[in-house]
């Protein structure tokens, strides 16, 4: 089933302006616990992430390396159990802190994954996530110990959109996060 929603039923949660607030002081303790390092790596998890990182990597005072992988979990509003992995091309990351950018963690399932591939995999010397939304309510019991090291706002069990965030793949270039009125 597909469900056409237009931009009117869309409410503003976070403005432009709250979000770059809130990368802002992310971006600040980000730069004080990576001081020391030459060798930090963001790896953006797109699609959702692609605003995120780019703002967040702006906003750092640090020098990086930035890599894109992408996966995808979420079918509309529908949560798939199995996510997909379309691109996990990544250089050797032994020697590197990497900081994974996703956009959300809900029910704590991809970054899960992508925490053990970093570690186990990757064999990375360090792994953090930041994520811009945290869902706590929502992580399934397996990865009740599941929290992101960073994150802009912790939210409810409400679907958001916009800001690189999709509803059936639309809305993403939307500058803010929304909400569609109704829509749980
Ligand atoms: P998880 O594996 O269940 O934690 O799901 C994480 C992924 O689901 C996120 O990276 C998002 O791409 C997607 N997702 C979760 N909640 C939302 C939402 O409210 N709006 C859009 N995408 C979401
Ligand atoms: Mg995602």
């Amino acid at each position: 089933m597909s469900l056409t929603i237009s931009k009117d039923s869309i409410k503003v949660l976070f403005s432009e302006q709250e979000i770059a607030n809130q990368i802002a002081k992310l971006a600040a303790i980000i730069n004080e616990d990576y001081k020391n390092t030459q060798n930090l790596v963001l790896i953006g998890v797109l699609k959702g992430a692609f605003i995120f990182v780019s703002d967040l990597a702006r906003a750092l005072n640090l020098p990086c390396q930035l890599e894109f992988i992408r996966l995808s979990s979420y079918q509309g509003t529908q949560r798939t159990n199995n996510f997909r992995v379309y691109d996990l091309t990544l250089p050797n990351l032994e020697d590197k802190d990497v900081l994974i950018i996703e956009d959300i963690v809900d029910s704590g399932r991809t970054a899960h994954f992508l925490l053990d591939f970093f570690t186990n995999q990757a064999k990375a010397k360090t792994v953090k996530l930041a994520a811009l939304f945290d869902k706590p309510s929502k992580r399934e019991a397996e990865f009740a110990n599941i929290k992101p090291d960073y994150s802009c706002f912790e939210i409810g069990d409400i679907f958001i959109l916009g800001y690189g965030l999709d509803f059936d793949q639309k809305f993403r270039e939307l500058p803010y996060i929304g909400r569609i009125e109704g829509l749980v």
